[in-house]
Formats: structure tokens, C-alpha cells, sequence
């Protein structure tokens, strides 16, 4: 049987439901696809803004056609889970593809120097940065391996979700 983990009614729902319970919940974003079309309405008709990632051109297509406010374009440094492509790669082509829609540029983010090499984004999106502020509640030896793992060690994680089908 080939089962593709996204968005469904029975996963994606409840937990989009229990989103909008809270007021301070401004911006919606997902890394499962194409939110359906019902969906985005709902969000955007609170006053809300959807979000999705994408590792490739097709995926920013997909998510414009979708009326997506924001479009986070990955590539395979952040953890590979949106695909294999190179930020560096996937960033220019993914912002020109996707114009109008603002692009924020994510995957393997760390510094100001790697932000301003984002140029034509609206943005930037950063995940791993996060676990490294005081702020976070990531545990002291896991934060100093972020801290002091050379900057050109990239770790890939296998995810599942549209871009990654897990074949059962
Ligand atoms: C600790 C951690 C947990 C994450 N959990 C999820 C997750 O549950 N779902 C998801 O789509 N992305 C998840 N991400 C990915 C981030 O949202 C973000 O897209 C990614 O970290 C950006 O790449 P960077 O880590 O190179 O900055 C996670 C990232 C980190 C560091």
C-alpha cells in the first residue's frame, strides 16, 4: 500500500481548528503541501495569513495557485525534509517563480551574512538559529553541539509528507 502523509481532514483539521482558538495566532504555516482550497479560505476569512513551505518550483506553483500569502522557500539544508535542492539553488528561482507572492528564504540560515544572501526574498525563515538563543529551552549540551558543529555539517532528516512518500 503507498500512503502519502499531508494534509487531511482527520490530521490537518483538529489541528488548525485548535489554531484559530487562539488570538494571538496571526500567520498559519505548514510543511504538508497545498493546504486545500477550503482551508485557506477559512484562515484568511479570520484575518489570518497561511503560509507554506516548498523545496521546489512545482511546490511554489502549486501554493500560488492556492492563493498562499507567504511562501517559505527550504532547500535541502534545512534538514532535507522539503527536498534536496541547494537554498542557494532553489531561493532565486522559487522568488521569481512565485512574484507577486512574497518568498521568505529558509534552510541552513545562521548568520546576517547567510540572511543577506537571501537578496530578492522578502524574508528569511530560520529554524535551527532558535535553539541557540537564551530564550530557548533546548538543553545545554544539545545547544553548544549547534554552537560548535562546523558550519558546514548539514544534517538530513527523512520526514515524511508529499514531498517525501512513505511507501508502507
Ligand atoms: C527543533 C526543530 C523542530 C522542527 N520541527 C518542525 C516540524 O515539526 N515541522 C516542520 O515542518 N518543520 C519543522 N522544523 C523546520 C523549521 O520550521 C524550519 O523550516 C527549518 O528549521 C529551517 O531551516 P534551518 O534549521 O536550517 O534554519 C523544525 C526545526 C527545528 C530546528
Amino acid at each position: 500500500m503507498r500512503e502519502l502523509l499531508g494534509w487531511t481532514e482527520a490530521t490537518a483539521g483538529p489541528l488548525v481548528q485548535t489554531a484559530l482558538k487562539h488570538d494571538k495566532v496571526k500567520l498559519i504555516a505548514n510543511a504538508l503541501g497545498t493546504p486545500p482550497a477550503n482551508i485557506v479560505k477559512e484562515i484568511q476569512d479570520t484575518g489570518r495569513m497561511v503560509a507554506a513551505l516548498c523545496g521546489s518550483v512545482k511546490h511554489a506553483l502549486s501554493h500560488k495557485e492556492a492563493g498562499i500569502d507567504i511562501i517559505i522557500c527550504q532547500g535541502g539544508e534545512g534538514g532535507g525534509h522539503t527536498g534536496e535542492v541547494g537554498s542557494i539553488v532553489l531561493w532565486p528561482e522559487v522568488i521569481d517563480a512565485a512574484a507577486p507572492t512574497p518568498v521568505l528564504a529558509a534552510g541552513g540560515i545562521g548568520s546576517g551574512r547567510q540572511m543577506a544572501a537571501a537578496m530578492g526574498a522578502a524574508g528569511v525563515w530560520a529554524g535551527t538559529l532558535w535553539l541557540t538563543t537564551t530564550e530557548s529551552d533546548c538543553p545545554p549540551v544539545n545547544r553548544s553541539r549547534h554552537t560548535l558543529m562546523p558550519p558546514t555539517v548539514i544534517l538530513f532528516a527523512l520526514v515524511p509528507g508529499p514531498e517525501n512518500p512513505v511507501v508502507f
